[in-house]
Parts: C-alpha cells; structure tokens; sequence
C-alpha cells in the first residue's frame, strides 16, 4: 500500500481541471447495459470505483474497455444477470445496476450491499420502489433475488430523496410499460446528468433536478455517445484545500451553481470567489473564520461529500464551528486523525463541535474512507511540519491523480510505497 508524504505550509497557486464527475459515471455506465448497441462515455477518470463498474459490467458478459480515457461499452453479448458479492462489496453503489440488470433481463441477483465506513447505507427505498414496478423480491442468505413479467410504469413516493434509489428507478423505469412519476427524487446535477444521458439514448425522461421526474417508458433504447458533468466535489476539494493553504487558484470544469452552497460558505471564511460559466478562482490569504455553523443537506444544500474537508478547513480556522451530518450515520471517523494533528473538535452524534486552533502539526495520520481520507490530505496541506498519510485506497477510489493535482498547484507530496 503506498502513503503520502506532505510537507505542509506551501501556499497553492494555478490552474486545476476537475475530473469527470464519479458520481455520474457510476450510474452512467451502469445505464450502458440497457441497450445492445454501442455506448460511449468520455474521458471517465482513472479511478478504483470505475474501474470496478467496469469490472462488472465485464463479469455479465459485456465488452467494456478503456480506449484512451474513454470507456466504450458493447453488452450485445451480456447474458448474466448476477453480479458477483465480491463487487457488490467493493461497489455498494452498484445496487443500481438493479435497474439496468431488470430492464434488459427482467431479472436480477445481487449481494446485499453490506454498510460501510459512513453508514448503515440500507437500501429500502430502492427496492420498495422497484416493488412499485411490478418486481417480485426476495432476501434471502445475504442475497437479493428480484424478478417480474413486465415492468409497469407506476405513481413513485420517495419518503428521502435518495440519490441511488432516484437513479434505480429511472433505470428501471425508461423502457417499463407506461408513465412513471417519482415525487420526492434526488436533485442533485449527477441525476440530471443521468436524465440527459438516457434521452440521448432515445428515453423519455423529464423533470431531473426538480423533486418530480417523469418517464414515458419506451421500446427501445439506442446507443450513444456522452460526455459526464465534472465532478463537483473534487472540484470543491481543491477549492477548500486553496482556502486552507492560501493563494490563488482556478477550478475548471465545475458550474458554480453546483456547489453554491460550498463557495458561500468559503466566502464565510473570508475567501475571494470569483465565478464566471465554469470557471471558479479562489483567492485566501491570513487566517479563515470558522463557519458558524456548516449542515450537510441534499441538493441542493451543503454536500454531505464535504463534510469532512469542511471540519479540518474549521480546524485551523479563527472561532468556533458546529458541524451537523444530516445524510449519514457515522460520517466523523476522520476527527481521531484530525486530533493526532492538533484539532480540537468533540464529537457527539451527527454533530461535530470544532474549536479553531492557531495551526495544525505535522502527523501520521491514516484515512478509513474516501472523503475522510482527503480531509486529512487538505489538513496536511495546511499543517505546521510534515504528515504522513496511509491507506491512499480509499483516496484512490474517487480522486484520479490527487497527487500529481496537487503538486501542479504548488503543493510539496509525493507519494512512496509502503
Ligand atoms: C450517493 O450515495 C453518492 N454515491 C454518495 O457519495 C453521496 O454521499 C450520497 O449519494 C448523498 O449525496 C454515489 O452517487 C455513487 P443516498 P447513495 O441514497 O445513493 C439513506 C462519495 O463520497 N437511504 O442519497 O448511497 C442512506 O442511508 C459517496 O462520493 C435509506 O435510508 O446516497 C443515507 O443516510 C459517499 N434507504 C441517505 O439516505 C435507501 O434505500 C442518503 O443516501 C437509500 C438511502
């Protein structure tokens, strides 16, 4: 396992691409099963959970390979219907293929999807759902047997507006027998990325980014080829750690009414934003003012995804900030890690209590998850010293080249075997 290296205290400065979007790419190439024909998605990050989505879609028999940094799909020959526990577990997110697996198969098996780092992650809105479809399901050892006849369009209540479950149903909806009207759907752009994919492949969808989507289910879906929305949330990675370090930095790729409520809260903290089309420069310079108070919300509200790098930007910051982690159980397993640098920050439930200290130290410090991982990352960045930071996988699942970005920017990393 490698580790990083990071010599803290470097103020950042340039000009940074966000990646294609993860949280899109994920479902989009879960939608490329739905037709026989060809699919292509562009410039798809060189990241693990992709690479695992790949993975799956090759084990049901379809042809997915990388060419350049596109991904081209060819599932005429797909023919399995089960995917694999092993996967399910390394991709709980692949609980959607659900959708994908049951319109063009009209069956599906997968491993139920255990919890992991940040929560229990159930899936009940997914499959009372599909229930609503017209699908017959089964749990049993571990398992989730689903099947139907027919997909039947059918009126959808989402009693949370889950993003998985918003993005199963379009996916099991779009070729089902008739109209399907979700109330209460996820808004956030990564859906309304997906929308738009699915009408390029000739599906009737309308309604994403509100909470109530239609679908006119339809006969046949033809292929396409389709570029993703940049990933948002890297985008606001590289923002917070400018804010952190100080300097001058562009994101590009990211339309600021994406992550509205991340520069608002940036400008909080007494950074200069300034967005124009998808162009957003940060500017940070003497010491942040904690935010008061900064609440994870769905779309679109403050993302739960920054959360994390929300706590350690509030660590170094000037004051005192209230965290409140609305969307997942146990999103804090970062603050020990954050504490070995020198926060001050009292956990209690879903909200995090941070006493702004003058300055974080150097430590070894070790990520247990995606985000939480490069929480630490940005609080290295700004640290007093060098840190070292271990179990780069979780990192490596959803940044592609944090490293290399990062010492584009001016940042002192390297990354080294263990
Ligand atoms: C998606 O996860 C994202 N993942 C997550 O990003 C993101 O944090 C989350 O949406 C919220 O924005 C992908 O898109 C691949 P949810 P998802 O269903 O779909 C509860 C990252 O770091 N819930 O909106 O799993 C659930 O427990 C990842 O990139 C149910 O109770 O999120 C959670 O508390 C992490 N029953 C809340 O809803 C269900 O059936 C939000 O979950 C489904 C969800």
């Amino acid at each position: 396992m490698d580790k990083f290296i990071i010599d803290g205290g470097r103020r950042l400065q340039g000009i940074v691409s966000a990646q294609s979007a993860k949280n899109s790419v994920l479902p989009l190439l879960a939608a490329s099963v739905l037709t026989e024909k060809q699919v292509t998605i562009r410039e798809v990050p060189a990241i693990a959970d992709a690479l695992c989505m790949v993975q799956i879609l090759r084990e049901l028999g379809a042809r997915a390979d990388f060419r350049g940094g596109d991904v081209v799909v060819d599932s005429a020959d797909a023919c399995s219907h089960e995917i694999s526990s092993a996967l399910t577990k390394e991709l709980r997110s692949s609980v959607f293929m659900l959708g994908s697996l049951l319109t063009r198969f009209r069956r599906a098996v997968i491993a139920y999807p255990g919890g992991c780092d940040i929560g229990l992650r159930p899936i009940d809105l997914h499959l009372s759902a599909l229930k609503r479809l017209g699908v017959k399901i089964e749990e049993r050892e571990g398992f989730i047997f689903c099947k139907c006849d027919v997909l039947r369009g059918a009126e959808i209540a989402l009693d949370f507006p889950s993003v998985g479950a918003t993005e199963n149903i379009l996916l099991a909806a779009v070729k089902a027998e008739g109209r399907t009207v979700v109330q209460g759907a996820a808004k956030e752009p990564e859906i309304v990325d997906l929308m738009n994919f699915l009408n390029g492949m000739g599906a009737k969808v309308r309604g994403a980014g509100t909470d109530v989507i239609e679908i006119e289910g339809v006969k046949e879906l033809r292929g396409v080829d389709y570029t993703p929305i940049k990933d948002r949330i890297e985008a606001g990675t590289y923002l917070m750690a400018c804010a952190i370090c100080g300097g001058e930095v562009e994101v590009r790729g990211v339309a600021p009414e994406n992550i509205r409520m991340l520069l608002h809260k940036l400008r909080e903290n007494g950074c200069k934003i300034h967005a124009k089309n998808d162009k957003i420069r940060i500017g940070s310079s003497g010491r942040l003012k904690c935010n008061r108070r900064v609440e994870t919300m769905p779309f679109p509200g403050f993302p739960t995804d920054l959360q994390a790098q929300a706590t350690a930007l509030n660590s170094g910051g000037e004051g005192g900030a209230v965290i409140v982690e609305n969307l997942f159980e146990t999103r804090y397993k970062y603050v020990p890690e954050l504490r070995r640098m020198g926060a001050d920050i009292e956990v209690n439930g879903r909200t995090a209590f941070v006493r702004g200290v003058k300055r974080l130290h150097g430590a070894a410090v070790t990520a247990g998850d995606l985000r939480g991982g490069a929480a630490l990352v940005l609080a290295a960045l700004g640290a007093e010293g060098a840190s070292e930071v271990f179990d780069l996988g979780h990192i490596d699942r959803g940044y592609a080249d944090l490293q290399g970005k990062l010492t584009g920017l001016g940042a002192k990393i390297k990354r080294v075997r263990v």
